[in-house]
């Protein structure tokens, strides 16, 4: 069974999506998750389902990318994932660290990639009057949030939408849609899932 560690840095809904999904569908088993911030929520509720954690604070490593980076993955390695996902992950990895898992490292972006990549994507997409906006699921590679792309979920912005309302709308949607990416992924099949 494909064993999948998941990468968070906060509360890591999308995570706990992902596991419940795990579990349900039985395709595939969480062996690790981990976070950069000690203190992520996510951590202790991954805990309480008996989760392997690792919790690598990336601060002590200051602007040493590469070093921070190696402490990360030799605490991933430990737990031999197949499939890494990036839930929440708030860290931008190096290309090293890319190559690593290349090919096996699916990361979530509340936008419409190719559309505003890197922060902020909601109030993006409200200050450039979007009619709508969603969440992909994209293979993570050296180029920013420009991996090839596996699964989006469009919403519709209303009016009077703020960047809370509208964060919370597409949430939902990435909850939807990253389990059905990781169930084609792991079954091989890459046509993206469109919602
Ligand atoms: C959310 O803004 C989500 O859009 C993005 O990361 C943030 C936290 O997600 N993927 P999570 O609740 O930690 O999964």
């Amino acid at each position: 069974m494909k064993r999948v560690a998941i990468l968070i840095s906060g509360g890591g809904s999308n995570m706990l999506t992902l596991l419940r999904d795990m579990a349900e569908g039985g395709y595939a088993r969480p062996v690790l998750v981990a976070s950069n911030d000690p203190a992520a929520k996510g951590l202790e509720k991954a805990a309480a389902q008996g989760i392997p954690i690792a919790a690598v604070d990336h601060r002590p490593y200051g602007r040493d990318r590469e070093a921070f980076e190696t402490a990360l993955a030799e605490r991933i390695d430990a737990t031999q994932p197949d499939i890494l996902c990036l839930a929440g992950f708030m860290r931008i990895l190096t290309p090293g660290f890319i190559r690593r898992y290349e090919g096996k490292m699916l990361n979530i972006h509340p936008s419409l990639l190719p559309k505003y990549p890197g922060l902020h994507t909601h109030a993006r997409a409200l200050a450039a009057g979007d009619q709508e906006a969603g969440c992909t699921v994209h293979e993570v590679t050296a180029d920013l949030d420009a991996g090839p792309i596996l699964g989006q979920a469009r919403v519709p912005v209303l009016p009077g939408d703020t960047e809370d309302s509208l964060a919370a709308r597409v949430l939902a949607q990435e909850h939807r849609l990253y389990p059905q990416v990781l169930r084609r992924f792991v079954a091989g099949d890459c046509r993206p899932v469109l919602l």
